[in-house]
């Protein structure tokens, strides 16, 4: 049976996508993690590995026609550098989802960021709209890229900025429009329900790129 893989499964977004991948059409579903987890649902399973060997693993996965989740990413302070965060952000995204590509995924599902720009000036930016590009030109059948603003949702890790800017962010959430409405901040949560609404789905486009105010507008029922 083919599987479907998610890789991010320990991080904010990812917590929330793995508790929904409840529909069969999902199973198997491994998270690839790089520390041990339990698995939130009965069909799934963990394998914790070296990212950097990924190539050299013997993965016991049936990824032809499989669907593959990542939300992978770290920050500048996490990273501890600019070339380290570039490491995690632009190109492990890109390795695994080349690892995917040459397995038979069809379906190759990514989060990105609001503004994400190859040519911008700003580092974050910059490697998001870089990661993009490669995960375009790996011509996946299928490929589904979200470009969230601001994540809100309760996180294990303490990020001074996020834990400081989440109540004032809720708060402002009105002014957040016009021009503005792409910034509104986001529950992680219904990032991870369109990515498994769109998982799940069986056709959509060939490349479909959520900016960020069609991300606040979708609920379940209007796609
Ligand atoms: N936070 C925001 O406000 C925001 C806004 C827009 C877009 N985004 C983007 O959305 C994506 C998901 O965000 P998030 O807040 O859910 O991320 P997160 O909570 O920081 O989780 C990131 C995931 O990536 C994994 N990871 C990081 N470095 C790794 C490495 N070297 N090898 C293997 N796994 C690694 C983490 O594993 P460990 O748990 O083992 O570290 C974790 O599972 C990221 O790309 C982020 O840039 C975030």
């Amino acid at each position: 049976m083919t599987a479907t893989v998610l890789i991010g499964a320990t991080g904010l977004i990812g917590q929330n996508v793995a508790s929904r991948l409840s529909d069969d059409r999902f199973a198997p579903t491994w998270l690839l993690t790089r520390r041990p987890l339990t698995p939130p649902l009965p069909h799934q399973r963990v394998r914790v590995l070296d990212f950097a060997e990924l190539e050299n693993q013997t993965l016991d996965l049936e990824l032809s026609d499989g669907i593959l989740i990542c939300t992978l990413g770290t920050t500048l302070r996490r990273a501890g550098s600019k070339d380290a965060f570039v490491a995690v952000d632009r190109d492990l995204v890109s390795q695994v989802a080349h690892w995917a590509r040459d397995r038979g995924v069809r379906h190759c599902l990514a989060v990105s960021s609001v503004g994400a720009n190859a040519d911008s000036r700003n580092l974050y930016l910059r490697t998001k709209g870089q990661a993009e590009q490669e995960l375009i030109a790996l011509n996946f059948p299928r490929l589904t890229v979200l470009r969230p603003s601001m994540l809100l949702g309760e996180r294990s890790e303490f990020r001074l900025l996020e834990r400081l800017g989440t109540p004032v962010l809720r708060a402002l959430t009105p002014i957040f429009s016009g021009p503005l409405r792409r910034y509104r901040p986001v529950q992680a949560a219904k990032v991870a329900s369109i990515l498994v609404h769109q998982a799940a789905s069986a056709s959509g486009p060939v490349i479909d790129i959520w900016e960020s105010d069609r991300i606040s507008r979708w609920q379940p029922d209007t796609d």
